[in-house]
This record gives C-alpha cells, structure tokens and sequence, in this order.
C-alpha cells in the first residue's frame, strides 16, 4: 500500500534495475525485521503502520509476484509462470524460485533505512538462505515479529479482505470498510478480493503454514530474536504493541552493553 512520502518500493517490487522514488532515508540504527504469521493475520497491515513508526521499508515477498502477475504474459520469465501458478492454489512458491528472486533484491536488504520482510522467509531452507546470506553481509537482524491469532479470527480477515488495483490498499468488508462501498479512499480505485483468497485457496494456504512456515518460530527462538505479539484488536493498537515490544528489547540489550 503507498501513501504520499512512502518510497515506492521500485527496487523490490520490479527488480535491482529500477530505483526507489524516494530513496529511503538512511537510519542510525536501522530496524531490519521479519514479520511472521499465518496468512491473514494482518502482517501487511501492521508492515504499513510499522512503516510509518519505524521508517523501514516493507518487502513483500507476495506483492512482488503480485506485481508479476499483473504484467503481460510476454514479460513474464517461465519461473514467475510457474510461481504464479503455485500461488493461484493457495501453495507455496518452490524455494528456489523464491530465493533466486530475493537474492536478485538482496541490495534491499542493504538498504540504510532498514526493511520488513513480510512472507519471507516462509520455509527453514530459506530461513538458513537468508541468514547465511545476512552472515556473509555482516548485516543483523533486529528481531522477528511472530503475530497470534484465533484460527476463526485469521478466516474472518482472509474472507472479509479487499484490495485496490490502483495503488493496492488493504480494506476489509467489516472490520475496515472503505467509506464508499467498492472504490479505494486513497486513490479512488476499484477494490477487488484476491485470488488466493477463495476458501479453497485459503485451506490449502492455512496448511501450508502449520507444515513449512510454523516451525521458524522454533528456529527464531532459538536465535533468541524472537518476539509474540498477540495480533487481536485495532491495528493501531497492535502496532503500538508491537512499536513498545520493540522498544524494550532495543532498552535492554543497550543496557546490557553498557554493562
Ligand atoms: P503473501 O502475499 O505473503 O500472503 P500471506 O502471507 O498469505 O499473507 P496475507 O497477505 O494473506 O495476509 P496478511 O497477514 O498480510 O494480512 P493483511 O494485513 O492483508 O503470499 C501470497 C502467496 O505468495 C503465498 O500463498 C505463496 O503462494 C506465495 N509466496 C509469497 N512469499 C513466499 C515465500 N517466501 N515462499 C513461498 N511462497 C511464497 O490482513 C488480512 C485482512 O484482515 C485484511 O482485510 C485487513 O484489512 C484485515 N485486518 C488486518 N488487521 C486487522 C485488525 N487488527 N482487525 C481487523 N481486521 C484486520
């Protein structure tokens, strides 16, 4: 989702050749953070807030072959063939389809005002991928966000969500409605439900994460970088959870420096 001031992603969403408008702004200390959780649990949704607190930039995995999706088939490479058709059916993208691309982007991991990975990593393969790959860069990770919710909580928001084709706002039939039935308050577009959001794509999506995306949270918290937050509520109230969880950890670890 873009709001004014936001850099538009250039360099994640279409690839290294393209250049973010605007660039980011380098932090002190950047937050390069990791949102987790099953799908629908709002992690776009707090990464669009936590944006706006944090300054770091949100790097969809999804919203890239999204992105691909919506070009002519001409311009799509066989490989983002193939994953778009893995994403249709609610699977999981093969890994090396999704690590190729994310290895393509690696400069946005780089990036001096920090970054949200949100649906990556999604596998242990590309859990050991990425941190070798922070490893070589000398890079750490700040901390990864593990957001909770009620499984009947998660299908309400996955069946209840709409997006705008212009400039990709997340809205949802009840809990976020747009003030206009059907057209985007940011930009006036027309608002649409996913593909992968039918209930047959969202069973398959749902198993998928308690089969190959749950058991990070195991490998995180033996990282000792692992942080729950329960994912009930307002998003404005999730994010404050999440901005104040963050905050205490950087206090402590700063103390423990000092000491
Ligand atoms: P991806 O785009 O990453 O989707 P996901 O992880 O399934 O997550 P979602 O985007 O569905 O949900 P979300 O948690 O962001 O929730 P949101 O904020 O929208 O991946 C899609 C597909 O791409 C995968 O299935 C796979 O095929 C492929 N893929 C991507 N990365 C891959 C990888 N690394 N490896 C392999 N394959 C990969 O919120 C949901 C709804 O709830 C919205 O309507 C929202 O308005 C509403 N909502 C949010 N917060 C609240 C709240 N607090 N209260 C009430 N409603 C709320």
């Amino acid at each position: 989702m873009f709001a004014p001031g936001k850099p538009d992603r250039a360099a994640w969403i279409q690839g290294p050749s393209a250049r973010c408008n605007p660039l980011p702004e380098r932090a002190q200390e950047p937050w390069r953070l990791i949102l987790l959780g099953a799908p629908g649990v709002g992690k776009g949704t707090q990464a669009d807030l936590l944006h706006k607190r944090l300054n770091a930039c949100h790097l969809s995995t999804g919203d890239v072959f999204r992105a691909a999706g919506s070009r002519a088939e001409c311009d799509q490479s066989p490989a983002m063939k193939a994953a778009l058709q893995y994403m249709r059916r609610g699977d999981l993208v093969p890994d090396s389809i999704v690590w190729e691309m994310v290895l393509e982007r690696s400069g946005c991991l780089r990036c001096g005002g920090g970054f949200l990975l949100d649906g990556f990593p999604r596998t242990l393969a590309q859990a050991e991928s990425l941190k070798q790959l922070m490893e070589n860069q000398r890079l750490d990770l700040t901390a990864v966000l593990n957001y909770r919710l009620p499984l009947n909580e998660i299908v309400a928001r996955l069946g209840g969500r709409r997006t705008c084709q212009g400039c990709k706002a997340v809205y949802h039939l009840t809990e976020l409605p747009p003030k206009v039935a059907d057209i985007c308050d940011r930009c006036g577009g027309k608002l649409f439900q996913r593909e992968d959001d039918r209930p047959e794509s969202v069973k398959v999506r749902l198993e998928a994460y308690e089969k190959s995306t749950a058991p990070l949270i195991e490998f995180y918290q033996r990282l000792g970088i692992l942080v729950t937050i329960a994912a009930s509520g307002s998003p404005e109230e999730i994010c404050d959870r999440t901005v104040t969880a963050l905050e205490d950890r950087r206090k402590r670890s700063s103390a423990r420096d000092r000491s």
